[in-house]
């Protein structure tokens, strides 16, 4: 297998500054500058709004309220339950009510100052208890089932009852979301935008234009981190600044303080899941029931997808013959929470891995035991709850070579003899598996269109519909053009995402960029080396080499040649000239559409996902049982990327993934008050992950030698998976508490488990 391994794309330019973001834009002199008044009130009707006097104030050149919006006042992007600016009703703090367009910023916060808003107080639901107990869901439960879990678990010898809450996390981005709108000619708007979905975006603003999209260009050169926080989100700042800049007549910039940004917007579901599971004395899981409750926030945004993305990852790795999940998702009065790396998975996971360990100190056995007992199987046990059959398992090989390199089960009885002889440091270790479904569940969104341009002196543009947003998607695309055309990276350039030139579009999510877009750009490539062939046959023959034959010809190295006469060959931007003087098109479009796939929501069953990534974890902690801070003693991950289209950026995700996934499960804590207003609004008080939560030892490791037939360049999608290996991580510090009681007593457990929350599980247990 060739594999053209590149830096990634933008590494120099933002090292040295030069990689321009949408902030970094000044379109004219006459730009202005966006901003948004938001509710202050969780949930009332608007009755008086009053800015007439700050309209009034120099600078100011515009104030949009609901009224003012020519088209829909909607931006919702599946149900349209989300008005672009509230109006008479107001669902959450944080959600925009009026825009402003001054000279700058500071002439827009004055303006602010002088607006009066009157809203009536109603009754607000703020937590997911309270919104199950009223019973506000946002759609009727979904049900994925197999077999008879009812009966199963009344038969099974031990069963357990449970509840796992799971916390809420911000995107924290380091881009906020940001958006510039420049109006055009007649009723043209060009948006530049930090969106994951460049043609959702395109699809909202010119409904709330008013226009036909055909009028609405979307470019996105790259976001400066999304994390799926801007698959639907920057909508909404591309709405609000194109708004402002139709009525204003000019170019508007809409960049959200961080501190606005934290408020406004939604963040990954919290989940509160219930379950019941039985198992036997081996640890074999006969029957699981688990009803996963997620808070939606005030509107639908893409909570169904992700509440059925949990549903369709609660079994994780583990075939469970019996089993019957049930979905629902609540409205609360709180900004509409949205994609976040993983998209549901997470929560799913986190329920069956929390109860396995359960049965592991129950049955007192190893937890990686009763894990690798209940894993998928090869011939037999390998049907999902859904009904597709698992092939490819890479289960059990990923656990032999994980547990032998990194030594699990010396380093337990190691662990064990330290703790016997540590009072105030106890140490606990977790090995982890994640089975990640790719696709899009919901199937049409499996798409993809590239734009291939060759020029005449050979380099090439290529166009994709997928984002840069940070995780070398551009990089990958560049290796792929290369390799399908025989040229070296450095002749292609990535052009920015943009709606005109690709259009209809999917999200860059769901970890499938590079498999979607990486097969449209393969397809153009083909297309194009279709055209070229006789152009470079014919070279060849004119240069001596009179055997050359269309069907023997090789692209390498920038060269053309017939396989069996290496010694003539053709530079490609010899071809490429010749061709052009020869009138023949080199520029091609390419489309990829992922086969086979269909689920129904109906009977929860059918094939969502093309395959699964695969990947484990072994986590090693020490907990101060005096302050119930924990250090990051070791990880080791092997993870499945089959034959990886870049290796360096492949491992960067991994890591990346994984301290994401160590931020939630035991450090990031949103807080609201009894208003909800959000508290933690900031990074003074909203801590994610830095350099010292990186393990003491990281070890990570591709597993080798395991293509994967039918994706690009046999590889797999990598984004999102192993932010679920920080389940280790969760539970070897549940180990460790548990560990004060010499694993005798099941602890006090949730998500995230602060360093707080650790210290009063152990006081528990030691009081117990
Ligand atoms: N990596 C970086 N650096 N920044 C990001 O915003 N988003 C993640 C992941 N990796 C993200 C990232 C998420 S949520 C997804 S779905 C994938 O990247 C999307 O890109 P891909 O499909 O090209 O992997
Ligand atoms: N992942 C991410 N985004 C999505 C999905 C998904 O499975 N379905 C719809 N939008
Ligand atoms: Mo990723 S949560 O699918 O943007």
């Amino acid at each position: 297998m060739k594999t053209v391994t590149i830096r990634h794309n933008s590494a120099e330019s933002h090292v040295t500054g030069q990689s321009v973001f949408v902030n970094d834009m000044e379109i004219s002199s006459s730009q202005l500058v966006g901003r948004v008044v938001y509710s202050p009130l969780a949930h009332g009707i608007i009755t008086q709004l009053d800015y007439s006097e700050a309209l009034n104030m120099p600078d100011v050149a515009a104030i949009l309220s609901a009224k003012d919006i020519p088209g829909h006042n909607q931006m919702g992007p599946v149900v349209k339950d989300e008005p672009c600016l509230a109006w008479p009703e107001t669902m959450f703090i944080g959600q925009a009510i009026l825009l402003i367009a001054a000279e700058t910023m500071d002439a827009a916060i004055r303006a602010e100052k002088m607006i009066r808003i009157q809203i009536e107080p109603l009754e607000t639901t703020l937590s997911l208890h309270s919104a199950i107990e009223k019973e506000l869901l946002i759609a009727p439960p979904a049900f994925i089932r197999s077999g008879d879990a009812e009966s199963a678990i009344n038969l099974a010898p031990y069963t357990f009852d449970g509840i796992l809450e799971t916390g809420s996390q911000e995107h924290w981005y380091l881009e906020t979301q940001s958006a510039l709108a420049v109006p055009g000619e007649g009723k043209e708007m060009m948006v530049f935008a930090s969106s994951q979905n460049p043609s959702e975006t395109q699809t909202i603003v010119a409904e709330v234009l008013g226009i036909p999209k055909h009028l609405v260009d979307v470019e996105v050169k790259r976001l400066g981190g999304a994390f799926g926080g801007k698959e639907t989100q920057a909508n909404h700042v591309a709405a609000w600044a194109s708004l402002l800049a139709q009525a204003t007549g000019k170019p508007v910039k809409m960049h959200l303080f961080r501190d606005d940004d934290q408020l406004m917007t939604g963040k990954r579901h919290r989940f509160l899941s219930k379950y019941r599971i039985g198992f036997d004395k081996t640890g074999l899981i006969l029957a699981y029931i688990v009803e996963l409750n997620s808070d939606a926030g005030a509107t639908t945004d893409l909570s169904l997808a992700i509440l059925e993305r949990a549903m369709l990852h609660a079994e994780n790795a583990y075939f469970i013959p019996n089993i019957s999940i049930t979905g629902k998702a609540y409205r609360t009065n709180l900004p509409p929470n949205t994609a976040f790396r993983g998209f549901g998975g997470p929560q799913g996971m986190a329920v069956i891995e929390n109860a396995i360990d359960r049965i592991a100190r129950f049955l007192e056995m190893d937890p990686a035991m009763v894990r690798k007992r209940n894993f998928y199987g090869f011939e037999r046990n390998r049907v999902t709850p859904y009904g597709k059959e698992i092939t490819n398992n890479r289960l059990h090989v990923i656990f032999e070579r994980l547990t032998e390199s990194s030594e699990y089960f010396q380093r337990r009885v190691e662990i064990q003899g330290f703790n016997n002889k540590h009072k105030y440091q106890k140490r606990g270790i977790a090995l982890t598996p994640v089975k990640f479904g790719i696709s899009f569940t919901t199937a049409f969104l499996n798409q993809a269109g590239a734009l291939v341009h060759i020029f005449n002196d050979g380099s090439v543009q290529v166009n994709h519909g997928g984002t840069e947003m940070g995780q070398g998607l551009h990089s990958k695309m560049i290796g792929v053009t290369a390799d399908a055309l025989g040229i070296s990276p450095d002749r292609v350039r990535v052009t920015p995402t943009s709606t005109s030139k690709v259009p209809n579009t999917s999200a860059t999510a769901a970890s499938s960029g590079s498999d979607l877009n990486g097969m449209a750009i393969k397809h153009a490539a083909e297309t194009l080396k279709h055209r070229l062939i006789p152009i470079a046959v014919q070279l060849l023959v004119s240069m001596g080499c009179k055997e050359a034959k269309a069907e023997n010809l090789i692209f390498e190295r920038n060269l053309i040649f017939d396989k069996y006469f290496p010694d003539f060959s053709i530079r490609f931007e010899q071809m490429a000239e010749t061709a052009w003087k020869n009138q023949i098109s080199l520029s091609s479009t390419g489309f990829y559409k992922t086969p086979n796939l269909l689920f129904d929501r109906k009977t929860g069953k059918g094939n969502p996902f093309y395959y699964y990534a695969y990947g484990m974890a072994v986590s090693e902690v020490e907990l101060d049982v005096l302050t119930g801070a924990y250090t990051l003693l070791r990880t080791d991950i092997l993870h499945d990327v089959g034959d990886s289209l870049n290796e360096d950026i492949d491992i960067g995700q991994i890591e990346g993934a994984f301290i994401q996934g160590v931020g939630w499960c035991t450090r990031e804590e949103i807080k609201w008050n009894e208003k909800g207003f959000l508290l933690t609004h900031s990074p003074d008080t909203y801590k994610i992950p830095t350099i010292n939560d990186i393990p003491v030892d990281f070890r990570v490791s591709l597993l080798r030698d395991f293509p994967n037939e039918g994706t690009i360049r046999k590889s797999k999608a990598v984004g999102e998976p192993p932010f679920m290996l920080a389940f280790s991580v969760w539970l070897a510090i549940k180990d460790a508490i548990s560990a004060v009681r010499q694993h005798r007593v099941e602890p006090a457990f949730t998500l995230p488990t602060t360093p707080e929350f650790v210290l009063l599980s152990m006081e528990a247990l030691k009081n117990e």
